[in-house]
């Protein structure tokens, strides 16, 4: 049946491409039976597949979590632990590299320090467009070391631009690239640029024939480290714009919406609801198939590809002839493959899941959804999704690779916009954060800096900036090709941005401020640690 539907496509392509026949492609959304569960739900909280997940999650991240604290500190409690969360910001390469550095120092399988195994007792895991990339290279491939994605996949790929897949063979892959946005055209969803780019991306960060084409967002349920409930629950945000208004780029205080394995939605008043992210791609009005159900239409490519889609500040028709060969030359040309450009492909588009729901009042006399990249509203940390009251998480771990600087490092104001913007939403778990000038003056750009460590009803940020400790890692957002070396030593600076460059006092420091939220006793070095570290 499969192969039958492929080989429509491809003869649906050849019509429209002059040129050899195409390969056939894994790409395309394929009708699916509907699931007897409903397709959109109003977000009264996290959905009973992530509950379940949590609930099952849990002990395991303890029983580790336990571990690593008495393995810095004998005397750390295990009981009663908390939900630690860690996120990793926008930044292109730059943030995909630095934060694969935090997590193999966090990581007990990849490296030997005092932070090592922190990794292990994570309960949420989210990054959005670089952080994005990185959370999707993890889980999409199985959550393997970051050692051995470094030395299997990332060093080959970024060592050749991004748009040179796969090296000598990218000829090939230019035409599979091409058969696949015609299969998405033929299957009747108009391709955009962002359908490419997330083909060109996926070359380089997932395993697999035709740069892991098999691998969809929904897909990673079924992954061994999934359903052992072995790693951190993931989530990947994405921002919508409203075009119908003649918006390009989105407000700042935009709907966050936000992908996992299991639903996409918003907890956002404006949205406030979900659907079952296998079934993305699905015709929907007031939450019901209009004419049957899609599924594959959340290719794990295209959801990376939606959260860094940076095109829309472009707000013009795409460079039909770009002037400069490279990424927009050729993604012009891709494109043109399927039809004239227009401004719309610069949206990776969704039809509307909210489309006639009642309870998605700003969304729901949209047809589709323009999503652009999660960190356009200023807000580069991943932070949303976890300040939800139904998602219990105490402790996040904000590993913040910003380009805030024209040095492109943070300077603390993404973290205090989100702040902002949590008080006007009423997420009321966000700790204080003070106005960049603060951050610089004081330091807190350049070294570990915890947010609420002193209120029980706050979450605990403990903030993790890209600092350049062992290398120059103020490398530029648009740098999409780096060579071994430098891969490389990104990712040890990466691990020195994770151990406050290996000091020896941080991992009991860390430990404190995580076991501070239990409300147990604390060790005596813990004093002079919030002394160092706490903001409030
Ligand atoms: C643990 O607590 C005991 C009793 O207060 C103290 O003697 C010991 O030094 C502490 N150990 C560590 C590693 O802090
Ligand atoms: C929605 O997007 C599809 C492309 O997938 C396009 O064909 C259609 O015209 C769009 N509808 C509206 C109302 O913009
Ligand atoms: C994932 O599963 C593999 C195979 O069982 C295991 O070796 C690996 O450590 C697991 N990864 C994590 C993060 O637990
Ligand atoms: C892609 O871009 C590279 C470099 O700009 C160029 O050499 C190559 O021909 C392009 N490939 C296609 C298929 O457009
Ligand atoms: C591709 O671009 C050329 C030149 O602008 C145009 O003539 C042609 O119609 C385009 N192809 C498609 C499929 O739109
Ligand atoms: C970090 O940046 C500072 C200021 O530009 C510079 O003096 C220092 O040499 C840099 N260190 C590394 C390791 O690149």
């Amino acid at each position: 049946m499969y192969n039958l539907f492929s080989l429509l496509l491809v003869c649906g392509a050849h019509l429209v491409s002059a040129a050899a026949v195409p390969p056939v492609s894994g790409y395309a959304p394929r009708p699916a039976t509907c699931p007897n569960t409903p397709l959109v739900r109003t977000a009264t909280g996290i959905s009973s597949s992530e509950s379940a997940y949590i609930a099952a999650r849990k002990p395991i991240a303890s029983v580790d979590l336990g571990k690593w604290l008495q393995k810095v500190n004998k005397n750390f409690t295990t009981a009663n632990l908390p939900n630690v969360a860690l996120t990793t910001s926008g930044g292109g390469l730059r943030s995909l590299l630095i934060g694969a550095g935090v997590v193999q120092a966090f990581d007990g399988r990849d490296s030997n320090f005092g932070t090592s195994g922190l990794y292990q007792g994570l309960t949420y895991q989210a990054g959005l467009s670089g952080g994005g990339w990185f959370l999707s290279s993890l889980a999409g491939n199985n959550y393997p070391t970051i050692s051995s994605l470094e030395t299997n996949l990332w060093t080959p790929a970024f060592a050749e631009s991004l748009v040179d897949p796969a090296g000598a063979a990218a000829p090939a892959a230019y035409a599979q690239i091409t058969a696949d946005i015609l299969a998405k055209q033929a299957a009747g969803y108009t391709p955009t640029v962002v359908d490419p780019y997330g083909r060109l991306l996926s070359y380089q960060l997932l395993y697999g024939p035709d740069g892991g084409v098999a691998d969809e967002l929904s897909s990673i349920t079924g992954l061994s480290n999934f359903t052992s409930h072995n790693v951190p629950f993931p989530i990947i945000t994405a921002l919508n714009v409203e075009t119908a208004t003649g918006e390009c780029t989105p407000p700042s205080n935009s709907v966050i919406y936000e992908f996992s394995p299991y639903e996409f939605g918003s907890f956002d008043s404006g949205v406030n609801a979900f659907t079952q992210t296998k079934y993305l791609g699905s015709l929907l009005s007031n939450g019901k198939p209009i004419k049957g159900c899609e599924t594959n239409y959340d290719n794990l490519g295209f959801i990376l590809g939606t959260s860094s889609d940076v095109f829309n500040e472009l707000c013009t028709t795409f460079p039909a002839v770009a002037s400069t060969p490279g990424l927009v030359a050729n993604l012009s040309a891709l494109i043109n493959e399927t039809h004239a450009l227009t401004t719309m492909d610069e949206y990776a588009i969704y039809p509307n899941p909210f489309y006639n729901y009642a309870h998605s009042s700003l969304v729901s006399g949209q047809k589709n959804l323009t999503l652009v990249d999660g960190g356009e509203s200023l807000q580069n940390n991943p932070l949303f999704p976890l300040l939800q009251p139904s998602r219990s998480v105490n402790i996040i771990l904000v590993n913040d690779n910003s380009a805030d600087t024209s040095a492109n490092f943070p300077d603390g104001s993404e973290l205090y916009q989100t702040y902002m913007q949590a008080q006007m939403a009423g997420l009321t778990k966000m700790p204080v954060i003070p106005p960049s000038s603060t951050f610089v003056s004081e330091g807190y750009n350049i070294r570990p800096t915890f947010f609420g460590c002193n209120d029980a009803s706050k979450i605990t940020i403990i903030y993790l900036p890209n600092h350049n400790y062992t290398f120059p890692s103020g490398e530029p957002t648009e740098k999409l090709e780096y060579t071994p070396a430098e891969t490389s030593g990104m990712i040890m600076n990466g691990q020195q941005v994770g151990t406050y460059g290996m000091s020896s006092t941080f991992p009991t420091c860390l430990a404190c401020a995580i076991v501070k939220k239990t409300g147990e006793k604390l060790p005596a070095a813990c004093a002079s640690c919030f002394n160092t570290f706490c903001y409030n």
